[in-house]
């Protein structure tokens, strides 16, 4: 197992392209098993979830062929088996979205059921509930969902209890070959749920209202083959936004989206940083100044994303006066805090509230990350800290961050990757 080695104190400064978010290629890779025709899809993010699920049509035997620009194309004719095993779902919940294509399409699915992770219990009821309002028989059983319908899904007007990121691109996918029309109400309005359907209509479907909280769905006969671009990752994109913020520097962001991170873009204006932006890229540039501390409230899109809660909890830690920062979309992502506060962060928990009073500088201390967002916001700790940090269990980092290291060194970070 791999450790990161991080000397803090130095201002980032430079430029750097953003990937493919995980996030919509992950969905899209599931989309595949929806036709028997062969779907391209290009600037996929070279990461470890992305080659988990991969691994996860292998089994199914359907083999994604990687062409000499890296994109990838998949053929999912060959498919034998409609199952996916425990030993999958266990390290890639979003192992879930290949549920409702499998069962829209062949009838059958059986997917081992997730089980709570490092972040809350995350439980997949409202999935199960939808396919069941579209006629699906699911039990769960042995540890398994298992999922089947006699002939297709019916259409079917479901109300989601709680915005599902998931859950949403679920049974959409599911909507797009079943009998007549489905709508999705209290649908999650994510880029990434709109990326999706995108592709979906690339591919034949007949989908409106995505971005909207009523996605309705009329389901066709057939999808067909198409070649699909994913959409830059703005959760890297923010990443790396904080990062400048909070070590003072000053850095442009490439091939990356403006027009989907606003609430970050206005927190950062709050912290202090002078931003610019075009069509594709974003400009950050602290003028060498401390940032100031911010309150913040994490919801669904377009509100503040719980995936740069703990980065913006790391920047907090080091401003100037007091932010308290809410997280109402898990009940328990807050693992990063105790890190933090062995590095020297004066960081409260009240509930789902931490109260952050920012100190002049962390010091770093022998950390380990637990999910991938917090590993991040750990990376960020060390990067202003006075002396060296090193992040154990960096495994979480390799499934949503692509060469890291390599892109914190362009922008002049002293961090290095070392066996532990
Ligand atoms: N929930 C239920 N029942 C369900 C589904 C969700 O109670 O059937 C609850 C969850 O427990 C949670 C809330 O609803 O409290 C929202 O969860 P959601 O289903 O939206 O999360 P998800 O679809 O499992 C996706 C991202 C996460 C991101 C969340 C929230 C993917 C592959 N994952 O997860 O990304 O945090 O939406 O935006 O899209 C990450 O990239 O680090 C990550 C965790």
């Amino acid at each position: 197992m791999d450790k990161l080695i991080i000397k803090g104190g130095i201002s980032l400064k430079g430029e750097i392209r953003i990937a493919g978010a995980k996030n919509s290629a992950l969905p899209i890779l599931a989309a595949t098993l929806l036709t028997q025709e062969t779907i391209q899809i290009c600037n996929l993010p070279h990461l470890f979830d992305i080659t988990t699920m991969l691994e996860l049509l292998g089994c199914m035997g359907v083999q994604p062929i990687i062409d000499e620009k890296l994109n990838v194309e998949v053929d999912s004719s060959t498919i034998k088996h409609f199952s996916a095993p425990y030993e999958l779902v266990k390290t890639m919940r979003a192992s879930i979205l290949v549920l409702g294509p499998l069962l829209t399409r062949y009838g059958q699915a059986e997917v081992a059921l997730p089980g709570g992770c490092a972040i809350g219990s995350r439980p997949v009821n409202l999935h199960i509930s939808a396919l069941q309002a579209m006629g699906a028989d699911i039990v769960v059983e042995d540890g398994y969902i298992k999922a089947s319908v006699k002939g297709k899904l019916n259409g079917a007007h479901i109300f989601m209890d709680l915005v599902t990121v998931t859950g949403t691109e679920n049974v959409m996918m599911a909507a797009c070959l079943a009998e007549g029309q489905t709508v999705i109400e209290n649908a999650a309005r994510e880029p990434e749920v709109v990326d999706l359907a995108n592709c979906l209509v690339k591919m034949g479907a007949d989908i409106s209202g995505q971005g909207t909280d009523t996605i309705i769905i009329n389901g066709v006969k057939d999808l067909h083959g198409c070649s699909y671009s994913v959409m830059p990752d703005r959760i890297e994109t923010g990443t790396y936004l904080i990062a400048a913020a909070a070590t003072r520097g000053h850095i442009k962001l490439k091939d990356t989206r403006p027009d989907i991170l606003e609430s970050l873009l206005s927190k950062l204006e709050q912290v202090g940083a002078e931003i610019k932006l075009g069509d594709n890229w974003i400009e950050l540039n602290m003028h060498g100044k401390r940032p100031q501390a911010v309150s913040l409230r994490t919801a669904p899109y377009p509100a503040f994303p719980t995936d740069m809660q703990a980065q913006f909890t790391a920047l907090n830690s080091v401003a100037a006066g007091t932010g308290s920062i809410t997280e109402t979309v898990f009940e328990n992502r807050f693992m990063h805090v105790h890190e933090m506060n062995r590095m020297g962060a004066l960081i409260k928990v009240e509930g789902n509230t931490v109260i952050v009073q920012g100190v002049d500088a962390l010091k770093g201390a022998p950390v380990m990350a637990t999910d991938l967002r917090a590993s991040a916001s750990l990376i960020i700790a060390g990067l202003v800290s006075e002396n060296e940090t090193s992040v154990d269990r960096i495994y979480h980092i390799d499934r949503g961050y692509e060469c890291i290291e390599e892109k914190l060194q362009l922008l002049g970070a002293q961090i290095r990757r070392v066996p532990s």
